[in-house]
Order: structure tokens, then C-alpha cells, then sequence
């Protein structure tokens, strides 16, 4: 994920996954893809239900669907919103994006195509995980 290209197909994949969003509560409507590190694209969105906490974020949704799929080893992950301040992955979403993805490259962008690059190290310093066991 090194190209502007790449990373344009990544945030184009996390902007089409966020019109599926199913967001009625909070109306905050998030799309995201991950790459693997063979290359294909998985997305997902947020999806909210009437108990608010059972709420699963995009980021999430992109990751799990993914590893269903029998997927493993990522490069890269994508996140947009419609906000001007960019939508950075939640504390639960990182736990699982370290886990999963280690120090992989997150893209944030909002749809007015301002875009941030981030690295996972940044975000989610001195982690626990399976080192930790
Ligand atoms: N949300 C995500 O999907 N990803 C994030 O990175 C931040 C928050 C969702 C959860 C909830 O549906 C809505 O955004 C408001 O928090």
C-alpha cells in the first residue's frame, strides 16, 4: 500500500461498503476495507440495533469478514466517513486490527476526499496480545 492508486481503491472500497451502513440510532454511517496482503479487498459498515451496545463498527464487520472467509495476514485498512475531523478506528476496533492486521497501514478519509495515513504502532502503542501469554 505504498501507491496514492492503492490506497484510492482501498478508501473507494470503504466509501461504497459505508452506503450499506445500518446506522437508524446514531446516524453516523462508517465504511471500511481492509487489504490483504494478497491483495483483495474485503469491506464492511456499521451496523447498530436497537440495544445500542451490540453495535459492531465497520472496521470490524471488513476484518471478520475477511477471516470467515478463511483470510489471513493484512497490509492495510481504510476507514470514511462523512466527518471533517476523520473517523479514527475505536479502542476495540485497534484490540482487534493489532491482532489481526499488526503494524498495518490505516487510512482514514472523509468523503470530501481529505485523507490521513496512519500507522497501527502510532495508534495502539505498547499492546496487549499473544506475546503477552
Ligand atoms: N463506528 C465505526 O463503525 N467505526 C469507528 O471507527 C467509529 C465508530 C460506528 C459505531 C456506531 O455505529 C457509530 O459509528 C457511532 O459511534
Amino acid at each position: 500500500m505504498t501507491t496514492s492508486g492503492n490506497r484510492e481503491v482501498l478508501l473507494a472500497a470503504a466509501r461504497s461498503a459505508r452506503e450499506n451502513a445500518v446506522a437508524p440510532f446514531s446516524k453516523f454511517r462508517v465504511g471500511a476495507a481492509v487489504r490483504t496482503k494478497s491483495g483483495r479487498i474485503y469491506s464492511g459498515c456499521n451496523v447498530e440495533n436497537a440495544s445500542y451496545g451490540l453495535t459492531i463498527c465497520a472496521e470490524r464487520v471488513a476484518i471478520f469478514k475477511a477471516l470467515s472467509e478463511g483470510e489471513r495476514g493484512f497490509d492495510a485498512i481504510a476507514v470514511v466517513t462523512d466527518a471533517e475531523k476523520l473517523t479514527p478506528p475505536c479502542g476495540a476496533c485497534r484490540q482487534i486490527l493489532w491482532e489481526f492486521c499488526g503494524d498495518s497501514e490505516v487510512i482514514l478519509g472523509n468523503l470530501k476526499g481529505k485523507v490521513e495515513q496512519h500507522r497501527m504502532a502510532a495508534l495502539f502503542p505498547r499492546p496487549f496480545d499473544s506475546s503477552n501469554l
